[in-house]
């Protein structure tokens, strides 16, 4: 056994975890042994995120990091970062030995084997179906709210995006495959699952002769008689088709909570983003969600300081933010990523604009959370127990329809409990209960 321990490092989204989890699978069948740090194990795997600048440069600060504990390492940079870069990250550092792209994570096993007769091992292609027959006898446990992918890659090409190029065209998985993994998920604890895809929304295959999307996959997988909770995440809005919608009104596994990213309230801004709908289509589409479930809470990803953001489009952001009231959201500065098209577009707001923007919006955001979370003080929710707190064990850590983290000091839970409780207090991120 040339490399006897691993130890896997995540840097990106939901995806690139759930990525993780199956590497770790495919290195265990491997006969390698997970190690607990970084620094002792005979090979170390960066699962990297391409998507702003920060994620990239801290991959090489990481690199020389780890190089200092242990000379006769084995580096392996998979996932948006490899992709993206490619055979130029060899020359960047020279103790990375693989570079793998996140289709090909398959290959790694092969790969690790084949560096005796070539020290440097790179593969980049999209071979994404290859890939998913491979990853799915690679089955992992997870916990009581598990990922499931269903659906990578992108064809949307938004001006300021990397992952169409780096997880290449999208894909939708068969169904045979995600209701045989729900099934062992089930088996192994879940009590909810979270489909995943870069347009998860956009699921979309053909099924002995039948079309079937993402509302038809919901309701395939929500027969499952373990699972109380299905999600999805994350959503493109011109994905949102009208049985998804419609879903949401009759199917009582689907939680009242969406992921919606909207970017920006300016309709100039969206345009220029190619984000293919403006303010008026992203509101009709909420509007048309609320008359199917009034409940239904919905959260964004916002880019700030754009190429050509003036006050008056942050002023619609900051507005369509009051409108919505989105109650769980990420926001981020405008990050100019290598190659694509709005990387070439002058930007001549100073950073120092775009920061206090940024700043107003997150307080703006944070406020709507904390108003939100004190409409639940004194009322009884259904929370699914996910698991009790390590670093204080008289706390259990679950979750509510909306996504809203409660603690509840409790003795006697169980994880994979759906227990409904009266919440006591709150603050912005969280809520509090005792039973
Ligand atoms: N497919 C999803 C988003 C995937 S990327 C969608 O279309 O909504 C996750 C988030 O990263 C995006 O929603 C966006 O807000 C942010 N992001 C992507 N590229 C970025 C960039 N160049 N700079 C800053 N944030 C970016
Ligand atoms: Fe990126 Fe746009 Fe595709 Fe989302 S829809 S992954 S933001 S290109
Ligand atoms: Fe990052 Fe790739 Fe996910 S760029 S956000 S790890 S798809």
């Amino acid at each position: 056994m040339s490399h006897p321990t691993f130890f896997v490092k995540s840097y990106g989204c939901q995806m690139n975890m759930y990525d993780s989890k199956k590497i770790v699978s495919i290195l265990e069948n491997k006969g390698l042994r997970q190690n607990k740090d970084i620094e002792t194990a005979d090979l170390v795997v960066f699962n990297t995120c391409n998507i702003r600048d920060k994620a990239a440069h801290k991959l090489y600060s990481d690199i020389g990091r780890v190089n200092k504990h242990k000379k006769e390492k084995t580096i392996a940079v998979v996932g948006c970062v490899a992709q993206a870069e490619n055979e130029e990250m060899f020359n960047k550092n020279k103790s990375i030995d693989i570079v793998l792209g996140p289709q090909s994570y398959h290959l790694l096993p092969q790969m690790i084997d084949d560096l005796k007769q070539n020290p440097k091992q790179l593969n980049t292609e999209f071979i994404v179906n290859e890939k998913f027959d491979y990853l799915s006898e690679q089955k992992r446990k997870q916990g009581v709210s598990s990922y499931l992918t269903i659906q990578e890659g992108c064809d949307k090409f938004c001006s300021f995006c990397v992952v169409p190029y780096t997880r290449g065209p999208e894909y939708s998985r068969p169904l045979i495959s995600l209701l045989n993994e729900v099934q062992f998920l089930t088996d192994n604890g879940a009590k909810e699952i979270v489909l995943l895809g870069q347009n998860v929304n956009a699921y979309n295959i053909s099924h002995h002769g039948r079309k079937i999307n993402i509302a038809d996959l919901i309701e395939e997988i929500s027969k499952n008689k373990n699972l109380e909770r299905i999600r999805y995440t994350t959503s493109h809005p011109i994905n949102m088709s009208d049985d998804l919608i419609k879903l949401h009104a009759t199917n009582e596994k689907l939680m009242p909570f969406l992921h919606l990213p909207v970017q920006s309230g300016s309709s100039n801004i969206l345009k220029k983003m190619n984000r293919k709908y403006d303010t008026n289509l992203y509101r009709k589409i909420i509007e048309k969600l609320k008359a199917a479930n009034s409940e239904i809470e919905i959260s964004s990803d916002f880019i700030i300081g754009y190429p050509g953001e003036t006050d008056d489009d942050f002023k619609k952001t900051l507005d369509l933010v009051s409108e919505i009231k989105f109650t769980q959201s990420y926001s981020f500065i405008y990050s100019a990523r290598p190659g694509t098209k709005s990387s070439f577009e002058e930007d001549k707001t100073p950073l120092s604009i775009k920061k206090e923007r940024l700043s107003i919006l997150q307080d703006k955001l944070k406020d709507i959370q904390f108003e939100f979370n004190k409409t639940f003080c004194g009322k009884d929710i259904d929370v699914l127990i996910e698991n009790q707190s390590t670093s204080n064990p008289e706390y259990f850590f679950g979750r509510t329809p909306f996504m809203q983290s409660v603690y509840i000091k409790s003795q006697e839970l169980n994880p994979g409990d759906v227990k409904n409780v009266n919440i006591s207090t709150c603050n912005h991120k969280n809520l509090y209960a005792s039973c």
